[in-house]
C-alpha cells in the first residue's frame, strides 16, 4: 500500500485519524490554499487514497495521474461536483462524500442568511460602522417578518433542506418545498407542502436552494425564476453557486426584481460577480456553511473512515451514487 495523499491540511483531530491510518500521508504544504493543478497532478501519483476538498477538480486527468493502484476519493464535502464520477467509477475507483454530519451546521448558516437577509443585518452594522448620524425611526431598515407567518420555500428538500423546515417551523414559518422527500412523513411533521418550483418560487417570501449541483440544476434559478418571484422575496443560497444565474441575480437584485438575497457560495469561486459587491441588499459570505468546528471535524473523520474501509476492502460508508 503507499501513501494517503490529502490535498489540504484538516483540522486537528480529521489529522489524528489519518495519520491512524498507519500509511505515509502526502499533505499539501500550504493550509490556506488549494493545491495547483501541477502539485496537484504531482501529489497524488502513486497514492492508495486522496482525501480532497470541494476546491480540487478530480476528473480522469487526475485519476490517470495517480495510477492504477488509486482505490478511494474521499471527497470532504457533502457535494460532489468536482468530482467525475463516471471517470472514477471506470477506473474502479470508489468516491465517497461526508453526508450528514453537516446537515445542522449548514442549516443554521441558511437560516441565518434568512434572518439576516430578512431583517437587514449586515446592512445595518454596515451603517453603523460607517460613522453615520442615526436615530431611531418608524422607517428605519424596515424588513420582512419573519415568523409572522412568512412562507419559505425550500428547493430540494434533502437532509439539510429537512433540517432548515425544521428551524422554520420553530419560527412560525408556513413551507413550501420541491422534492421527493417533500411528501414523506417528516416533512409532513413539519407542515410542509410539496409543491412543483413554478408555484413555490410565485407563493414564497424567502427561497432558500438545497438541491445538488447538477447538469439539470445548474442555472435552475435564472432571469424568468427570479421574474417570477415575488418583488419582495429574497433568495439565499447555501447549496451551489451554479445552482444560479449570478449575472441575471445581480441584475435582479439591482432593478428591484427581488428584494434581496444571502448567498454562500458563488457561480465561480472564490470570484464574487463584482456588481454583488456593489448591492446593499445582498450578505455574501464565504462558502461558510459547514464552518463548525465539531462539523468540520466530523466531516474530517468521516472522509478517513471511509479511506479506512476501502483500503481494507470493505465497503465504504458513504459512498456516491454513481
Ligand atoms: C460544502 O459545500 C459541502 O458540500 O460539504
Amino acid at each position: 500500500m503507499s501513501h494517503v495523499y490529502l490535498s489540504r491540511q484538516l483540522t486537528p483531530a480529521a489529522m489524528t485519524a489519518a495519520e491512524s491510518l498507519g500509511l505515509p500521508l502526502v499533505v499539501h504544504d500550504d493550509p490556506d490554499h488549494p493545491p495547483s493543478r501541477q502539485q496537484l497532478l504531482q501529489g497524488v501519483r502513486g497514492a492508495s487514497a486522496v482525501i480532497t476538498l470541494l476546491t480540487e477538480r478530480i476528473d480522469d486527468e487526475v485519476l490517470e495521474a495517480a495510477g492504477s493502484q488509486l482505490r478511494v476519493v474521499a471527497n470532504c464535502a457533502v457535494g460532489y461536483d468536482n468530482i467525475s464520477v463516471p471517470a472514477a467509477v471506470s477506473r474502479g475507483v470508489v468516491v465517497t462524500n461526508t453526508p450528514g454530519v453537516l446537515d445542522e451546521a449548514t442549516a443554521d448558516c441558511a437560516f441565518g442568511l434568512v434572518l439576516a437577509s430578512a431583517r437587514r443585518l449586515v446592512e445595518g452594522d454596515r451603517f453603523i460602522r460607517s460613522g453615520a448620524e442615526w436615530i431611531w425611526g418608524p422607517q428605519a431598515f424596515v424588513g420582512l417578518d419573519v415568523s409572522a407567518g412568512a412562507t419559505l420555500g425550500i428547493v430540494g428538500l434533502g437532509r439539510i433542506g429537512m433540517a432548515v423546515a425544521r428551524r422554520a417551523a420553530a419560527f412560525n414559518m408556513r413551507i413550501l418545498a420541491t422534492g421527493s422527500r417533500a411528501a414523506g412523513a417528516e416533512a409532513a411533521g413539519y407542515g410542509v407542502q410539496q409543491v412543483d418550483l413554478q408555484r413555490l418560487l410565485a407563493e414564497s417570501d424567502v427561497v432558500s436552494l438545497h438541491c445538488p449541483l447538477t447538469p439539470e440544476t445548474r442555472h435552475l434559478i435564472g432571469a424568468d425564476q427570479l421574474a417570477a418571484m415575488k418583488p419582495t422575496a429574497i433568495l439565499v443560497n447555501t447549496a451551489r453557486g451554479p445552482i444560479v444565474d449570478e449575472a441575471a441575480l445581480a441584475v435582479a437584485l439591482r432593478d428591484g426584481v427581488i428584494a434581496a438575497a444571502g448567498l454562500d457560495v458563488y457561480e465561480d469561486e472564490p470570484r464574487v460577480h463584482p456588481e454583488l459587491c456593489a448591492l446593499d441588499n445582498v450578505v455574501l459570505l464565504p462558502h461558510i456553511g459547514s464552518a463548525g468546528q465539531a462539523t468540520r471535524d466530523a466531516m474530517g473523520r468521516l472522509a478517513v473512515d471511509n479511506v479506512r474501509a476501502v483500503l481494507a476492502g470493505e465497503p465504504p460508508l458513504t459512498p456516491v451514487a454513481g
